[in-house]
């Protein structure tokens, strides 16, 4: 039974743990190798409707609108198309403009949301066109939308979410390979495509074989009076959701910056019980990263550091590095993240919180 528990001590860890086969139900029947083509059947659209689409509108609440924000950077690098997130709640009360070609879809787990549901509502008010990523099927979003795609991750009991973040990343990218092959990717690019995202769960199931030693990093930190996450381009979001899952789970002060804001203010922090957590692929941005680490490190703040294995110059740098496998930037969120959510999860078992029920949380919001 997908809701119980089996050997794992919460439900968190074995959501965690679930991420290479939600994964693969998020994209299983919606890649076809033949023509290298994203299927998403539910958005009911025509290939010449999409093709209209020239702006589209991210909005979701807490992981999902950083899941949002990971789809902006997947959409505009893959297919080009602007795209903006705005969070849910703020959505309704702007006005935000929208034309006839602007696509909208609004993200929850639940698809109960309040902020969200209200989102939408807005939207299709205003006539825009707005589709769900929903995980609850049969959820007041997914039957009130115009459409959609469900991320099908199975339900997700801890408070805190982590195998619908990768989910909804999954169907980000499904969607920026979806309007890329319409615009202008080619066949070959688009089966490229599918084999990268195809090896994305066994990635993933490698680097949840290391999870011994991100626990011991945990413990080495878990006293600490606050942490920065620091991140750039698609792993940016990533930052705040790391961020996001160790105030929700631990209890610590944490806050989630695009890497080079650093020296605009929040180097002001940087202390020996305030660790900086550096989401550093090997990327284009990896040397920018490394000098940003470089001054936190001069200014005795603790680093631990994500990275793609075979950078292991950084091991010159701190003692707490922690690797997962090559894969192309705009995928590289869907492994980047792994290592965050278990180092939330064993900050939180050691400082002794009721990981699966949060103080003050609650896993779906449905008041304003
Ligand atoms: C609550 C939960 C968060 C979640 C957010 C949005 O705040 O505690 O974990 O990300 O709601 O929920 P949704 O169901 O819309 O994804």
């Amino acid at each position: 039974d997908d809701a119980e528990k089996g050997d794992f001590p919460h439900y968190m860890l074995k959501e965690i743990f679930e991420q290479p086969n939600s994964l693969r139900n998020a994209m299983r029947g919606r890649l076809s190798r033949d023509d290298g083509m994203a299927i998403l059947g539910g958005l009911n659209m025509t290939p010449q409707e999409l093709r209209g689409i020239d702006r589209i509108i991210l909005s979701g609440c807490g992981t999902a609108f950083h899941a949002a924000m990971v789809g902006e950077y997947v959409i505009e690098t893959l297919a080009r198309v602007p795209t903006e997130v705005e969070i849910a709640s703020e959505f309704r009360y702007r006005n935000v403009p929208a034309d006839k070609n602007t696509l909208q879809f609004v993200l929850s787990q639940s698809g109960e949301t309040i902020d969200t549901l209200a989102a939408m509502r807005e939207a299709r008010r205003k006539g825009i066109k707005c589709l769900g990523i929903v995980n609850s099927v049969g959820s007041t979003i997914a039957r009130e939308s115009d459409g959609g795609c469900y991320i099908h991750a199975g339900p997700e009991i801890g408070v805190a979410a982590t195998k619908t973040f990768t989910s909804q990343v999954m169907i980000m990218t499904l969607l920026g390979m979806l309007f890329g092959r319409i615009h202008h990717l080619s066949t070959a690019d688009g089966m490229e495509m599918i084999d990268e995202m195809e090896a994305i769960p066994d990635k993933i199931a490698s680097i949840l074989t290391q999870t011994d030693r991100i626990k011991a990093i945990a413990e080495k930190h878990a006293n600490a009076e606050g942490m920065l996450f620091m991140g750039r381009q698609a792993n940016y979001p990533v930052a705040l959701e790391g961020a996001l899952k160790m105030k929700e789970i631990s209890y610590i002060y944490a806050s989630g910056h695009p890497s080079a804001e650093l020296k605009h203010g929040v180097i002001a922090l940087v202390k020996p019980d305030m660790p900086s957590i550096f989401i550093a692929p090997d990327d284009a941005v990896f040397d920018k990263n490394v000098s940003n680490i470089e001054e936190v490190l001069a200014r005795k703040g603790p680093v631990v550091c994500v990275t793609t294995e075979g950078r292991t110059e950084l091991e010159r740098l701190t003692d707490d590095v922690i690797y997962v496998p090559d894969c192309p930037s705009y995928l590289s969120p869907l492994l980047t993240v792994i290592p965050l959510q278990l180092l939330s999860y064993y900050t939180a078992v050691a400082r002794g919180c009721d990981v699966d029920k949060p103080r003050n949380l609650a896993k779906s919001v449905t008041v304003e």
